[in-house]
């Protein structure tokens, strides 16, 4: 009988997933194991609820968005009696290996499972977020990127049209990077993140001398931003982190544009149409990668690990290295972006 291995995906969901999804699939039939999916990332584990997952089941999903397995923000540490159920699951299915798709609080329970429990488990990164440590890129973060451009660019043509300013909200919750590339590739006046406050003299200063030359000018904001004066929402999800789709930072700091500047303005919020649709060719191709590779690792039996990308490589790193602080924007790119405005 073949071996068996299950897939999750867990945590919000991104462009690149069932790539990598299909991935894992086809390379583990290779192998000669058997696939199934698990429903609903860790929710499934400690329901055991699994679907099987043969090659004819993701033949056409490379192309697609979102994650054909569903998703969730189960934390089993957080649930009576999760942790065992999930152990149990291990069993009751025969699993010989578990392959978890997700960002740091997905791959933070596989590491745990593994320290704890010596679990078969391999990670495989994704967050359009962009804020996992110990690997380059991950998958989804191109597509919500290059959604994000699209987006400004096409505020940019209405407000220019009208003389506004236009504020752009973005997702990212602790790391500022697709606020960051896509204030970079939209060649916006000003970009706010969650790595350091809104100076708002500085804001004020850029957009109104941007506007003064192009009759338009273009702020990029993530959702996380700290606004000095303003309190944080306390909301938070089962993996301690703000639940941030009311906080309204493109709204509010549209309000403080206008007041300011006394520029007309107007805000967008991108929010989850970053996170769907068709994955880009390099998520495609980085989802694939990644996929094929966490297959070769169980075949290894390189368990505890996270499959990485490394320059142009991908390799495996420990999970437990991989999920022990997030990746933010540094000085240096911070320094780089700046430099541009
Ligand atoms: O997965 C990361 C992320 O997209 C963050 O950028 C965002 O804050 C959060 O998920 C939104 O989560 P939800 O889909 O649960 O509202």
């Amino acid at each position: 009988m073949a071996k068996r291995i299950a897939i999750l995906t867990g945590g919000g969901d991104c462009p690149g997933l069932n790539p990598a999804i299909r991935g894992v699939v086809l390379k583990a039939a290779k192998l000669g194991y058997e696939c199934v999916g698990i429903q609903e990332g860790w929710k499934g584990m400690i329901l055991a609820d699994a679907k099987p997952l043969g090659c004819d089941d993701v033949r056409e999903i490379v192309g697609k968005g979102g994650t054909i397995l569903g998703t969730s923000r189960t934390n089993p540490y957080k649930k009576e009696g999760g942790v065992p159920a999930v152990l149990e699951t291990f069993k009751k299915l025969n699993l010989h290996a578990l392959v978890a798709l997700g960002g740091e609080d997905t791959l933070g329970v596989a590491a745990k499972l593994f320290k704890e429990h010596k679990a078969n488990v391999i990670g495989v990164p994704k967050t359009m977020d962009n804020d996992l440590n110990a690997t380059d890129y991950t998958f989804g973060f191109d597509t919500s990127v290059t959604i994000a451009v699209d987006a400004a660019e096409r505020l940019v043509d209405t407000g220019r049209s009208h003389r506004r300013v236009m504020v752009l909200e973005v997702m990212g919750r602790h790391a500022g990077w697709v606020s960051l590339y896509t204030a970079i590739a939209a060649g916006a006046d000003y970009y706010a993140l969650p790595e350091r406050p809104v100076d708002i003299a500085d804001m004020c200063a850029k957009v109104k001398a941007a506007h003064a030359k192009k009759k338009v000018a273009l702020v990029v904001a993530s959702e996380a931003v700290d606004i000095p004066g303003e309190k944080k929402d306390e909301k938070l999800d089962e993996f301690g982190h703000m639940i941030l789709k009311d906080r309204g930072v493109g709204e509010r700091l549209a309000k403080i544009i206008e007041t300011e500047t006394k520029l007309e303005t107007r805000h967008a919020v991108i929010g989850h149409i970053q996170r769907g649709g068709a994955p880009t060719l390099f998520d495609r191709i980085l989802g694939t990668r990644v996929g094929v590779k966490a297959a070769e690792l169980v075949h290894e039996g390189k368990f505890g690990h996270m499959v990485a990308l490394k320059g142009d490589a991908v390799v495996p790193v420990s999970l437990e290295a991989a999920t022990a602080q997030l990746k933010t924007v540094t000085k240096e790119w911070l320094k780089f972006a700046d430099d541009l405005l």
